[in-house]
């Protein structure tokens, strides 16, 4: 099978990319391990931040977004004994939205399904070859059979355990480890906030968001290592009720059927460069960011709006210039996104030391008291735009 840009991963970064091109004039095949009913349904990421928002809508995937999404002012930081509304909006102009990954893949998976695109689901030993010469894939398809694509360049959109990272000779890798996972719970219960609530607490940090207006989403920071299992729904919902200050203020915590439970490890990982011969990394492949800045989904999408613009201008137009600049261009938001990302980590997840817990308790005042510390974090959580 010959095509002109091989894509490994139908996840956000791999979807996505396939229908820009597909705007831009440039065919693709998307290569997939999981089943479509899987990919569909994995929950994670729920927040969009304003750009994001602005490029789906103008890629025609926006309809459904702005139907059933909600648009968010900003978010309440908090500390016992207060809590404080930072508005992205009168700080920074931008807003964001809550609108779960798991609908961002439907409406892709639906655009991509319209337009007839090929996405091979449920592959096997995906090999990546001669990516410095005329790049071709292998793989067995669902079906067993061995098969391979032809391509003028190959798109690494397969996350953090996919093959394409590993196929960079002598990246140069950056990594943070943190000592504390998330655990998740989904609810069917109204959120008890119209906005994300982000919980500083001598317990650990705890984070209040949703998915709609009768499904709640929940996290606490717990100990690496810890079994989801080992915690009953009341432990979980006792807990959350201390750390977001149930009673607080007359605020209430309203309780719920727990549908989902899941622990998340923490860590920051930057790969560069992002590109090597005519292989492009884009999303999860290329850097993790822990989910306290909310940015993993979104830094995935600006990849690869800039990754579907230097292919179009590579393969349509000859011009090879914006796919020479584009791991340079892309890392520059790379980082600005880890450095975020790992800033409100440090500052919401206590570590059980004293000092820390002083000083991270200052950082929080002065973001919550100063106009120059509220509009820093707003401007980093609404998001940069795209193109910078
Ligand atoms: P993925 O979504 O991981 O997709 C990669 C795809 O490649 C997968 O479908 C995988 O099955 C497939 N694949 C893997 N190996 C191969 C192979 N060898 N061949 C073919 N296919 C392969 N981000 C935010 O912006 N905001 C949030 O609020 C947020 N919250 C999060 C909460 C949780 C609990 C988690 C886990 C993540 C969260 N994130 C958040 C991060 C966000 O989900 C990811 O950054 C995002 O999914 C990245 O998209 P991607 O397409 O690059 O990678
Ligand atoms: C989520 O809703 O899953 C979510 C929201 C904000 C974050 C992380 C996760 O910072």
């Amino acid at each position: 099978m010959r095509t002109q840009v091989a894509i490994i991963g139908a996840g956000p970064a791999g979807l996505l990319l396939s229908h820009l091109l597909a705007q831009g004039g440039v065919e693709s095949v998307v290569l997939e391990t999981r089943s479509e009913e899987y990919v569909a349904a994995r929950i994670r990421a729920g927040i969009l931040e304003h750009s994001s928002v602005e490029l789906l809508e103008a890629a025609g995937l926006g309809a459904r977004l702005r139907a059933e999404g909600d648009e968010h002012r900003g978010i309440y930081l908090q500390w016992p004994g207060e809590r404080h509304h930072l508005d992205f909006v009168n700080l920074t102009g931008r807003s964001v939205w809550v609108y779960g990954q798991t609908e961002v893949q439907k409406d892709l998976i639906a655009a991509r399904r319209a337009a007839g695109q090929e996405i091979h689901y449920e592959v096997s030993d995906v090999g990546l070859h001669d990516i410095e010469g005329s790049p071709y894939v292998t793989y067995t398809d669902k079906n067993g059979q061995s098969a391979r694509i032809d391509a003028l360049a190959v798109a690494g959109c397969d996350g953090s355990f996919g093959v394409s990272r590993k196929a960079v000779p002598a990246a140069k890798t950056f990594e943070r480890v943190y000592p504390y996972s998330w655990f998740g719970i989904l609810a069917d219960v109204a959120p008890s906030t119209d906005e994300l609530i982000y919980a500083w607490h001598p317990d650990g940090f705890a984070l209040h968001s949703m998915r709609s207006a009768t499904v709640s989403r929940l996290y606490l920071q717990v100990p690496n290592g810890t079994d989801p299992q080992t915690w009953s729904d009341d432990q979980i919902w006792d807990a959350l009720a201390t750390r977001l200050g149930h009673g607080q203020n007359g605020w209430k915590l309203n309780p719920g059927p727990i549908t989902d439970k899941s622990v998340l490890p923490m860590r920051s990982y930057v790969q560069t460069p992002m590109r090597h011969g005519n292989l492009f990394l884009a999303g999860d492949a290329a850097h993790i960011v822990p989910p306290t800045g909310a940015k993993g989904l979104n830094l995935a999408i600006a990849d690869v709006a800039l990754l579907s613009k230097a292919l179009v201008a590579r393969i349509a137009e000859k011009d090879d210039r914006p796919a020479d600049a584009y791991s340079e261009t892309a890392q520059r938001r790379v980082w600005r996104c880890t450095h975020f990302s790992w800033w409100m980590t440090t500052m919401l997840h206590t570590s059980g030391d004293p000092f820390d817990a002083e000083l991270q308790l200052s950082q929080l005042r002065w973001v919550a008291s100063s106009e120059a510390g509220a509009t820093g974090l707003a401007e980093n959580y609404a998001g940069l735009p795209i193109f910078i």
